[in-house]
This record gives C-alpha cells, structure tokens and sequence, in this order.
C-alpha cells in the first residue's frame, strides 16, 4: 500500500501540490484523473522519488520513501515498473531490445532467459509480430503496448501508467485499456494510472481520484466519482457525454 500524505510541491515559482493525501490500495487500479497541466505526473514522479516533496510523505508498505538516500531510492524503483507518458522508447533500439533493456541492466540473466522473457513479455501485449521492429515503425497504440511490455519486464510490484491512452485514436485506446485491466486481474498488481480521459478512468478504475487545484477532491470508487457532482465530473459527463454510455 502507499499512503500519501500532506503532499506540496512547487516548481517554477508555482505552487503545484498544495497537500495531496491518497491511499492506494495493493492489488487494484487506482486511476489518478484530472487535467492537463494539474500535477499529475509531477505527483507520479513524487512515488518512486524522481522528485522530493517540500512538504508531505509517502509511505510504501510502512517505509517513508521521501526520507530515503539515493541507492534505497534504487531499492524501492526496483519494485515498481513506469510507462512514461511519451512512452520513451529508445529510438535506436528494436522493440525486442527495448523490453530486454531492464533485464540486461538489473538481472544476471542468460541471454537465452532474457529472450525467453522478452518473448513472453512481447506476447503478453500481442506484439511479437513487432519483435525487430524500430518504434519509428510502430503506431502509437504499438509504442505504448511496447512501452507496457518493458514496464512489466522486471515483474515490478506496481505498475505505475502516465496516460496510456493519450493520443491514441478510441480503438487503440481501448486496447491498451483492455491490456492494462487483463494484465492487472492475471498478475494481481497495483496499478497508478494517470489520465486526463474520464471514460479510461472509468473503464479501467478500481478506484478514481480526482487531482484539482494541489488536492485530491473526489476519490472513491467510478459510480461514487460519477455520483459526486462535482462540478468537473459534471463537466465532462457533459462533454463526453459519459453518463448515457454508463447508463446514468
Ligand atoms: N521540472 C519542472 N519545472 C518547472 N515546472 C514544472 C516542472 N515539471 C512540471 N512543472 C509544472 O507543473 C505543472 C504540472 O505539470 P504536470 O505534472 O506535468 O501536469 P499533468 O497533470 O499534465 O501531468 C505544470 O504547470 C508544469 O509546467
Ligand atoms: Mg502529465
């Protein structure tokens, strides 16, 4: 479980988290919505220590990772497993080599292992078609599933997705959502999934908690968020037109 607590930041003069608390349970997907230019993945940076907190903890199975030195910083990364928001392949690499990157870093792996996990981490996200494929040659909903697969590569305990769905067009966003949501029943992990996409906080969220203004103001389970009211779920219900899909 990571419990945040108290959580301010500010960067560049403005102030982005003004006191974040949030639980995230182990084993579910906590989707983590709000808009752009919110603080988003500046608070997704925040758990696994890319960024410190001017105020505010965050603890990881009862250990307060804001407090922590660098090489037991590299100790709890180890644990988790990110997809970036641009996905950040390495251009230059095939997709094969990609997911193999993590595990020619940190195991001592044989080649032959590394390849057989590579192959097993391909298949999970239907991509072993793409095995020497360069991500210039891939779509966007292929890069983020590559992306996925090296996320997973180390078998992190929790799997942390800034905006899995952005960019893509509706059926490639659902395939990566329908991706996430059966990767995440197979292997039981905690998943943070940040998105600006009511409809992907709503299809794949156990939990959802709305960031607005540095806080959480809305947090509970999808039909609790949709039955809030608050004026920016109404917001989007409306845009999106959300409810009538919903059965609202
Ligand atoms: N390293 C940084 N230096 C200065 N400002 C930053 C930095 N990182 C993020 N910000 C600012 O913090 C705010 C939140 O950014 P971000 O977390 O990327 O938003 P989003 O919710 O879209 O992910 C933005 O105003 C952004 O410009
Ligand atoms: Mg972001």
């Amino acid at each position: 479980m990571i419990e945040v607590q108290g959580l301010h930041k500010s960067l560049g003069g403005q102030e982005v988290l003004k006191g974040v608390d949030l639980l995230i349970p182990d084993g579910e997907i906590t989707v983590i919505l709000g808009r752009s230019g919110v603080g988003k993945s500046v608070l997704l940076k925040h758990l696994i220590g890319l960024i410190r907190p001017d105020r505010g903890r965050i603890i990881l199975d009862g250990e307060d990772i804001t407090r922590m030195g660098e090489r037991q910083l590299i100790r709890i990364r180890k644990r988790f497993g990110m997809l970036f928001q641009e996905g950040a392949l390495f251009d230059s690499f095939t997709v094969a080599e990609n997911v193999a990157f993590p595990l020619l870093e940190h195991t001592s792996l044989s080649e032959r292992e590394i390849e057989e996990r590579v192959r097993e981490k391909l298949r999970q996200v239907d991509l072993e078609d793409a095995w020497n494929k360069y991500p210039s040659e891939l779509s966007g909903g292929m890069k983020k599933r590559a992306a996925l697969a090296r996320a997973l590569a180390l078998d992190p305990d929790i799997v942390l997705c800034d905006e899995p769905t952005s960019g893509l067009d509706p059926v490639a966003a659902a395939t990566i959502e329908k991706l996430i949501l059966e990767t995440q029943r197979r292997l039981s992990k905690t998943f943070v999934v940040i998105t600006h996409d009511l409809k992907t906080a709503l299809s794949i969220g156990s939990r959802i908690a709305l960031l607005e203004e540095g806080k959480i103001v809305v947090e509970g389970r999808p039909e609790e968020v949709l039955k809030s009211g608050h004026p920016l779920i109404e917001a989007y219900i409306e845009r999106e037109e959300i409810g009538k899909e919903v059965g609202r």
